[in-house]
């Protein structure tokens, strides 16, 4: 019996992909990395491309490199687009209204369409409008009175941009009710989506038995969760509806919020309502942390490449001393060096480095392997942006990759997902860096502090950012406070 029970278990085995030496009913689960889970992956699979964990009634697929990320994310799009049911942080939590947890459907496509319009290419002539300088000079005034806080106003400067885009809403220069309460439903729901770390998501039937029971503190958490969701999504949406019906307060009609209310039937049901508050709500979701993390790696690019910030200073300074004012959001174009920058940045502190899960719809076959249907796939970022044969010396810090006639491959093929859950956001992304770190670069000088250098680390997170660190800002010239002055006068 132990016997053929151990056959049939191998030649099942044989049929999988390649992963960890596996064993009976737990599979190789046991195997799969709970830290630093990129590097882990990458080290396990060798020269794999792809490697398979099982067990425990689970299957994940990670993807290794650039090949089997297209060949699964953007090759088998239709088949690789779903996501994994996480009960506890969209049921429970009441994330399933957004577009990160939902399945593909009508309903998902509605939603990207709407997104697509306002955040993507198509929106970008209201980006002029809606980011503003005024809260750039507001952001560069905070970083020089209390330089030791840059991490801080890195949140309130992209925190600011976001909601003006999604809300045309200005929040407060101190403690804004709404970046504050949006800010804590997406720090839970990182907490919330990290895998293995709810026995809900495991063995979803607890759904019905944890919230009821009156220890464990499961009812409480869940509440606040749901209280947090709809501070997120529900409570800004309404605010914008107010503002619109009775014109009062500073709202931008520009907005994504103003134009999807003004374009809703007046027969809009509170399901629609719904939809459309879960609509916008996704761009602070998706777009605020990620944002700025990058921000806040740009800080510590430019403490330990001091050569680099020298180079796109002057291409800065040609356009700051001839206009007398910052860049709007059209004129990238004229800062090739700046851009490659950015794309530097996408690649060398890549946020997500596994990705986010995607879930196969079908079972799926690969050089004779079978990929079982509700596989979590993970694609591992991280190992593409390292791959010395995609990026020669990965380790350092070198824009003019980008550059020339001979370019390596642009990080956005990886660093944003792919196939048809590829970043919505990604131009919001690249505009918004260029106007904050235009600015930076302009007004501010940054440097390490010679007896505390930052170390070169981020977090180990699924969205991940750099480890604290300290450096010293100062203004750069008396021209710079006037650019700060004149943008903090524009509005
Ligand atoms: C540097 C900045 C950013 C990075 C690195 C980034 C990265 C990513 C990644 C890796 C994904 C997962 C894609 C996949 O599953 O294949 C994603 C999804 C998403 N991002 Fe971004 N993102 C950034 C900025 C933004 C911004 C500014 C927005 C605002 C609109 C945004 C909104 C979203 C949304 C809504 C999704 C979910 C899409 C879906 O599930 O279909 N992101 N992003």
């Amino acid at each position: 019996m132990l016997v053929s029970f151990a056959l049939w278990h191998r030649s099942v085995c044989r049929k999988l992909p390649p992963g960890p030496a596996s064993f009976p009913v737990v599979g190789n689960m046991m195997s799969f990395p709970r830290r630093e889970k990129a590097q882990r992956a990458r080290e396990l699979a060798g020269v794999c491309e792809i490697t398979y964990f099982h067990g425990l009634g689970q299957s994940i697929l990670i993807l290794n490199n650039r090949r089997a990320v297209s060949e699964f994310l953007v090759r088998r799009c239709d088949i690789t687009g779903g996501r994994p049911t996480m009960t506890m942080a969209g049921e429970l939590a009441g994330f399933d209204g957004s577009i990160i947890l939902r399945q593909p459907g009508k309903e998902f496509r509605e939603m990207r369409k709407n997104m697509s319009g306002a955040v993507g290419k198509s929106g970008a002539s209201n980006f002029n409008k809606l980011l503003r300088p005024h809260d750039l000079g507001v952001y560069l005034s905070k970083v020089l009175r209390t330089p030791n806080q840059f991490f801080k106003h890195n949140r309130w400067l992209f925190g600011t941009y976001i909601m003006s885009v999604a809300y045309g809403y200005r929040p407060t220069e101190h403690n804004d009710p709404f970046i504050t309460a949006a800010e804590r439903a997406m720090f839970e729901f990182i907490g919330l989506a990290e895998p293995g770390t709810w026995i809900i998501d495991i063995f979803p039937f607890l759904k019905h038995i944890l919230p009821k029971i009156p220890f464990g503190g499961y009812k409480e958490s869940i509440a606040r969760f749901r209280e947090s969701t709809k501070a997120l999504s529900v409570t800004p949406f309404q605010m914008v509806k107010q503002a619109i019906r009775t014109q009062e307060g500073a709202i931008a009609s520009e907005s994504f919020c103003a134009s999807l209310i003004q374009q809703m039937s007046p027969n809009a049901t509170q399901a629609d309502e719904y939809f459309a508050a879960w609509t916008v709500g996704n761009v602070y979701a998706g777009g605020s942390d990620t944002t700025i993390s990058s921000f806040c790696s740009f800080y510590l690019a430019m403490c330990l490449h001091p050569v680099v910030k020298q180079k796109a200073q002057a291409e800065v300074d040609l356009f700051t001393e001839r206009m007398n004012r910052f860049p709007n959001a059209n004129e990238s174009d004229q800062f090739p060096y700046l851009c490659a920058l950015i794309s530097e940045l996408h690649r060398w502190a890549v946020i997500a480095p596994m990705g986010a899960a995607h879930m196969s719809l079908e079972d799926m076959e690969y050089h004779g392997h079978i990929i079982p249907k509700n596989t979590t796939i993970l694609f591992n970022s991280w190992a593409i942006s390292q791959d010395p044969e995609l990026y020669p010396n990965p380790s350092e810090f070198r824009p003019e990759r980008f550059l020339g006639s001979n370019p390596q491959l642009d990080p956005r093929e990886f660093a944003f997902g792919g196939g048809r859950r590829i970043c919505p956001g990604m131009d919001l992304a690249d505009t918004m860096m260029f106007l904050a770190l235009s600015g930076c670069l302009a007004t501010l000088e940054i440097t390490s502090f010679p007896d505390r250098p930052p170390g070169h680390a981020w977090t180990d997170r699924f969205a991940r950012h750099p480890v604290p660190f300290e450096c010293n800002i100062t203004l750069r010239s008396s021209k710079a406070q006037e650019w700060i002055d004149a943008a903090l006068a524009d509005g």
